[in-house]
């Protein structure tokens, strides 16, 4: 069932979106081996020697049937890559409960219940957890607060997870990607922040926006998830949050 060459293993959630699909093939190139986990179905290119996992993680009991899934392929893993999100564009005050808690089932529960159980196979080893939180953790904008708000939370979570994890040498920590051009990304602008004509003016309204002129490509936070996953580039971090945002965040808004 698995190769006998490919020796590191990663469980990558949101493996079929646009920075999933992109980390997938960055890590297979690499020769791990890979468990993609997306409620997408399998898409065309997902690694032939990989294991492909169709479930919804903001349901508890799917995160476990994943895990029964897991357990019986692999007896350890060397990277989980909590990367699934949802983002729930509306005015704070036309947001109801129920999309709050889905937001927070999808990005934050999901990696607490998935930490539990991936924490037995990531300790054979001395794995690494690699959180995909986002600058709205750190700064945000309107009409997009249940979605900063579960990314803060991450960032806390990678915190307490990095401290609580340290004995069993299993690294966590955060990437905080700014706009990257993914199927999110260009669902987002719909919010109005950048204007209101063609997706296109509004990706280059946003390109302008950033210090260096231009939205990220999927590949370039993926080679940062990389560094992150890997205990032979980073292994001296631990519980840090890391952002890659083409210069982003670093404007002072106000000048
Ligand atoms: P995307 O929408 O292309 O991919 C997200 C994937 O997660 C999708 O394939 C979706 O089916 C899957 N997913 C969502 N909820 C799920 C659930 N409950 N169960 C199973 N799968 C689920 O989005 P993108 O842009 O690739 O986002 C990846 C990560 O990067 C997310 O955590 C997002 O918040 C973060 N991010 C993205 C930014 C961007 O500009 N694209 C900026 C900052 C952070």
């Amino acid at each position: 069932m698995m190769s006998e060459t490919k020796t590191r293993t990663l469980l990558i959630t949101g493996a079929a979106g646009g920075i999933g699909r992109a980390t997938v093939s960055i890590f297979s190139e690499r020769g791990w081996r890979v468990i993609g986990v997306d409620r997408q179905p399998k898409y065309a290119g997902f690694p032939e020697d990989g294991m492909y996992i169709q479930a919804d993680i903001s349901l508890p009991e799917q995160i476990e049937n994943i895990y029964e899934q897991v357990s019986a392929y692999t007896d350890r893993l060397d990277a989980v890559v909590n990367n699934a999100a949802v983002q729930i564009a509306k005015p704070l005050l036309e947001t109801t409960a129920e999309e709050w808690d889905l937001v927070m089932a999808s990005n934050l529960r999901s990696v607490f219940l998935g930490a539990k159980l991936a924490h037995p196979l990531l300790k054979v080893q001395g794995g690494a957890i690699v959180n995909v939180s986002s600058v709205h953790a750190v700064v945000t904008s309107a009409d997009i607060s249940a979605y900063a708000a579960s990314k803060g939370g991450l960032l806390a979570l990678t915190r307490a997870m990095a401290i609580e994890f340290a004995p069993d040498e299993i690294r966590v920590n955060a990437i905080l990607p700014g706009a990257v051009d993914t199927p999110m990304l260009r669902a987002g602008l719909s919010r109005g922040h950048v204007g209101d004509g063609t997706i296109i003016d509004r990706l280059e309204n946003l390109a302008r926006k950033t210090v260096n002129g231009r939205v990220g490509k999927p590949e370039e936070i993926a080679r940062s998830i990389y560094f992150l996953a890997d205990n032979q580039q980073s292994s001296f971090m631990t519980g840090q949050a890391m952002i890659v945002d083409g210069g982003a965040t670093c404007r002072l808004s106000t000048e």
